[in-house]
């Protein structure tokens, strides 16, 4: 066992009205930078989802940043923040946009009946397909981390396992990312009219509670 500080406080986090766990950034040292950027709003799902994106690549980065730099599995303070914080998000906030995508999006684009929309489905199953694989790594990482976290202590397997997963998300997240955001939405924001657009972004408030 790697022994690593257990008194650590744990980073707050800030309610984000839009997804997720707070306006927590990480930035490539792992600072925390709060309401940073402004976000889109519910009027703008497509581009609200687009915010999503870059959040779950600073998380992952996060997960990435913090499996490479504890040192023999120590978490410091930052160390400690920033997975935290990447965990918290991938529990609550990354099923979220998960759902406006499956639940929400795709079913109003699978609705049309037309060419562009029919040469797509066979890529709107593969991302959902990839949403599942991607929430299986997650459940893994959440367990590990967070056992982590508790105990401020990972054994060494579990620390090679810690980093081989959040690779595997890396390499499922770059190009299903830039699918979505190269050929999904575009379609989306080209076919879907201005009503099922606003529908859309009232199911993302409402799936939030808001
Ligand atoms: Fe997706
Ligand atoms: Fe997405």
């Amino acid at each position: 066992m790697h022994q690593g500080p257990s008194n650590g406080m744990i980073g707050r986090v800030l309610p984000d009205p839009t997804n997720g766990p707070g306006h927590i950034f990480l930035d490539a040292n792992m600072s925390v930078n709060i309401g940073d950027k402004p976000q889109a709003d519910f009027s703008n799902p497509i581009a609200l989802m687009m915010d999503c994106h870059r959040r779950i690549e600073r998380f992952l980065q996060a997960l990435r940043a913090v499996a490479s730099n504890a040192k023999e599995g120590t978490l410091d303070q930052r160390h400690r923040t920033a997975l935290d914080a990447a965990l918290h998000y991938f529990v609550l906030a990354g099923p979220r946009h998960n759902q406006d995508e499956e639940a929400s999006l795709f079913p109003a684009l699978s609705a049309l009946s037309i060419p562009e929309v029919a040469a797509m489905r066979k890529r709107l199953a593969q991302v959902a397909q990839e949403h599942a694989d991607a929430q299986m790594l997650h459940q893994r990482i959440e367990a590990l981390g967070r056992a982590w976290l508790d105990t401020g202590a990972i054994t060494q397997e579990e620390w090679d396992e810690f980093g081989r997963l959040v690779d595997q998300l890396l390499a499922i997240y770059t190009p299903h990312i830039a699918l979505e955001e190269r050929e999904i939405f575009p379609l989306a924001a080209r076919v879907l009219d201005s009503q099922v657009i606003a529908e859309i972004g009232r199911q993302m408030r409402a799936r939030r509670n808001i």
